[in-house]
């Protein structure tokens, strides 16, 4: 018997079942008899935010790194460096006395008027899962714990507390679940943090099929499901649906719940004991990490600086970036002065430092002269002397650089965002500047996809620089001045407008529920399944220099369950180091059920001196082949021809490869009484026994159809989709057996050949 089964066996039901609530906003409870201690959590994500006063919820934390937040840091595609940050986050946790960091977040952004969609990596579930995973293993890596979040289905802030998210199995597979068990497989955090809303019905602070058939029985993870604040509605329920720790606390009467429910045989002694072992290995965990007192403030925010670098995305740029020697620039906009660099909400920083992006500017401009002009008002009203002020700054200079920030209540944890717009004062200042300046840098500042289309053309470049974290206005300064090559690539598709994306005519839901209609064609897989053109592409991002792919190379045959490796060379063809992100997507060229027409399923950045050539090798597993099969209730792959591509965005494919892929399944039959023809037709154990049948029957629906001058059908069309049985019900007369008897015997004799 190991030392927590000891402990589980001495606690009384009374402790056993307050240990299952918090003792305050976020501290668990201690046992001080026994020795157990009390385990502190704190949000997360980009940072620690640490408050000191443990039963306040929204107060100041005390300071901490402000680190880019997730919008960013998936635009770098660089896992090394988001491990990094994770290394630097736990010093920063155990410095603070936190044992659980409450993140990161690996939900999809499904809609990018999401208002949470700045602390979500991405539209696509490799990549969030990728990118979340590199994080927890930086954080858990140094013996601090992570909490990922917020499980499952967590797309909106509209009624987040209650509305129902309704999604099919399929979609649920290969997209909403699919980033957290990756993160769950590869990184094992320590704790998975409960969505607050329904899925399909059923709170997730209750889901068993979630919480215990999937998460810990499927993935195998070890840890505890603690719930998001507040996000429990029925203890009793939640306990039996493998909610561990509820959060916050303390609240004695759930305590007394658990305690009668148990005493009523609601709960299964077995089953408190289980949830208390779990909550216990991670609280002795904890105790486990000693770190120091302090850490060091100065090169944390330089990795912050660093990082939101590599995440900052050029979208357009004719040549006037980087800044060349200009004696005067005009620096336009309120979040030159005013950083915008983190969203409202639980994940709110009180940040150790703060760049001001235009003295950062300053400092590395040397001798030039930049003359400053607010150009909009802190809040969204008109102010037209800002705009005059600007223009005049802008005619005075040869560049004018435009900071543009969304209004900081508009994108927060809580609610989404009403439009993609910038605000309608910040559009006119944009045309407003580029009358008198045609050298016009739009710098933005925004957690999520924005309409970059009515004022696109007004400008020769625009960066996307995220919120950027508290060294993001020098990250800024390190790209315009060239300091740094960009190298960023956006983790979501910016669209031409809010009414071509995935889940317009499905969100924000009503009636209590919000339908998933678009099912797995969420970000890229839509707009290209449905061919929409789009504002900039996933995957996409441009550089001081070029890259040139050459030699690329994958197997022309390969068994599923060994995957294969895409390898190709990446050549640095221009004057400026610099790094690219190579991607690979997969399309299945033929498949029982529809697929996107590409899926990434893998990339790696490489760094490259100009003149430089490197290898880039990625490997693909079963899974990146794999469509999840509702019937099956399981991973399916299919023989036959994928399409391997290699790009530098999602349409900038350089290399399309065929590789012939053979499934090592056996599924079992899965005929029954209503299969329709193309169905048996498609099972090998079902055409063995019905293609003859089916010659027979195509055969008399023909003489039926066209005798006479028939009827204007086509025979073998209209019966291949449907039932078997349906189909022998039309010509019954010619058969001495009745039709069900037939059909009977067929899949009897189909199904024998599975054995
Ligand atoms: C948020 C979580 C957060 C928790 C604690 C909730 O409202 O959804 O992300 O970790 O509060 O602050």
């Amino acid at each position: 018997m190991d030392n927590i089964d000891k402990l589980v066996n001495k606690l009384t039901l009374e402790e056993k079942a307050a240990l299952c609530i918090g003792a305050s906003a976020w501290t668990t409870v201690d046992v001080d008899r026994l020795g157990i201690p009390s385990m502190v959590v704190s949000d997360g994500p980009h940072g620690v935010r640490y408050v000191p006063d443990e039963n306040e919820i929204a107060r100041k934390s005390l300071p901490a790194t402000c680190f880019p937040t997730a919008s960013c840091l998936s635009a770098t595609w660089n896992a090394a460096l988001l491990e990094e940050m994770g290394e630097a986050l736990a010093e920063e946790a155990l410095a603070l006395g936190v044992d659980v960091l409450l993140g990161p977040g690996a939900n999809i952004k499904r809609t990018p008027l999401g208002g949470r969609n700045f602390e979500y990596f991405s539209e696509d579930p490799y990549l969030s899962g990728q990118m979340a995973a590199s994080l927890i293993m930086g954080i858990q890596g140094k013996g601090v714990g992570t909490s990922l979040k917020h499980y499952v289905a967590n797309n909106q802030e509209f009624q987040r507390f209650s509305i129902s998210a309704e999604v099919d199995e399929r979609t649920l597979r290969e997209i909403y679940l699919r980033g957290f068990e990756i993160a769950v497989k590869q990184a094992k955090p320590w704790t998975v943090m409960c969505a607050y809303n329904k899925l399909n019905g059923q709170f997730c602070s209750e889901h068993h099929e979630i919480l215990v058939d999937i998460l810990k029985n499927e993935w195998g993870f070890e840890g505890l499901v603690v719930s998001d604040w507040g996000a429990v509605r029925d203890r009793v329920k939640a306990l039996n649906g493998g909610l561990d720790l509820e959060m916050p606390g303390p609240q004695d009467r759930r305590v007394k719940q658990v305690v009668e429910a148990v005493q009523s045989g609601d709960i299964d002694i077995g089953t408190l004991d289980e949830t208390v072992r779990r909550i216990l290995r991670i609280v002795f965990k904890a105790q486990e990490t000693k770190g120091e007192l302090s850490f060091d403030e100065a090169a944390h925010h330089q990795l912050a600086r660093r990082i939101a670098g590599e995440g900052i995305v050029l979208l357009k740029n004719d040549g006037v970036l980087p800044l060349k020697d200009h004696s005067r620039i005009a620096v336009i906009g309120y979040a030159a002065k005013v950083p915008y660099y983190q969203g409202g909400g639980s994940s709110h920083i009180n940040p150790t430092m703060l760049d001001v992006p235009m003295e950062e500017l300053q400092k590395l401009a040397g001798e030039t002269e930049l003359i400053y002009a607010q150009g909009y008002p802190e809040r969204d009203v008109y102010e037209q002397p800002l705009i005059d002020e600007a223009v005049g700054a802008a005619e005075s200079a040869e560049v004018a650089l435009l900071y543009l920030a969304l209004p900081t209540s508009k994108e927060s944890e809580g609610y989404d965002r009403p439009d993609l717009e910038l605000t309608a004062h910040q559009v006119a200042l944009i045309k407003a500047v580029a009358k008198v300046q045609p050298n016009l840098v739009v710098v933005l500042n925004c957690g999520s996809a924005v309409t970059v289309q009515p004022w696109e053309a007004d400008t020769r470049a625009i960066l996307q620089a995220w919120m950027m974290g508290q060294a993001g206005g020098g990250a800024v300064a390190d790209v315009l001045m060239g300091l740094v090559n960009p190298s960023g690539k956006l983790a979501e598709t910016f669209p031409l407008k809010l009414a071509d994306t995935p889940a317009y005519i499905n969100f924000p839901g009503d009636a209590g529920e919000v339908r998933y209609g678009e099912g797995i064609f969420v970000g890229y897989r839509y707009y290209e399944k449905k061919q929409i053109p789009v504002q900039f592409p996933f995957g996409f991002g441009l550089s001081y220099t070029s890259f040139e792919y050459s030699h690329p190379q994958v197997l022309e045959h390969f068994e599923d369950i060994d995957g294969l490796t895409v390898s190709v060379d990446v050549t640095n063809t221009g004057n400026t180091a610099g790094s690219e992100v190579v991607q690979v997507y997969v399309h299945d060229i033929e498949s029982s059920l529809t697929r996107p027409e590409k899926e990434l399923k893998g990339f790696a950045k490489v760094m490259l001196e100009p003149g430089e050539t490197k290898t880039v090798s990625i490997p693909l597993d079963f899974r990146a082949f794999a469509f999840y099969h509702p019937r099956y209730h399981t991973w399916v792959t299919e023989d036959g021809d994928f399409e391997v591509l290699i790009g530098a965005s999602s349409q900038d494919i350089r290399y399309k490869l065929t590789t012939t892929l053979s499934s090592s399944l056996r599924l079992p039959c899965m005929l029954d009484k209503e299969s329709t023809i193309r169905e048996w037709l498609a099972d090998p154990r079902g055409a063995a026994v019905v293609k003859p049948v089916f010659e027979d029957l195509k055969a008399r629906f023909a003489v039926m159809f066209e005798d006479d001058g028939g009827i204007g059908v086509d025979a073998e069309t209209m019966i291949i989709d449907m039932p078997l049985v349906s189909v022998f019900m039309f010509v019954r007369q010619f058969f001495p057996t009745p039709v069900e008897d037939i059909v009977a015997d067929l899949l009897e004799k189909a199904h024998a050949r599975d054995k």
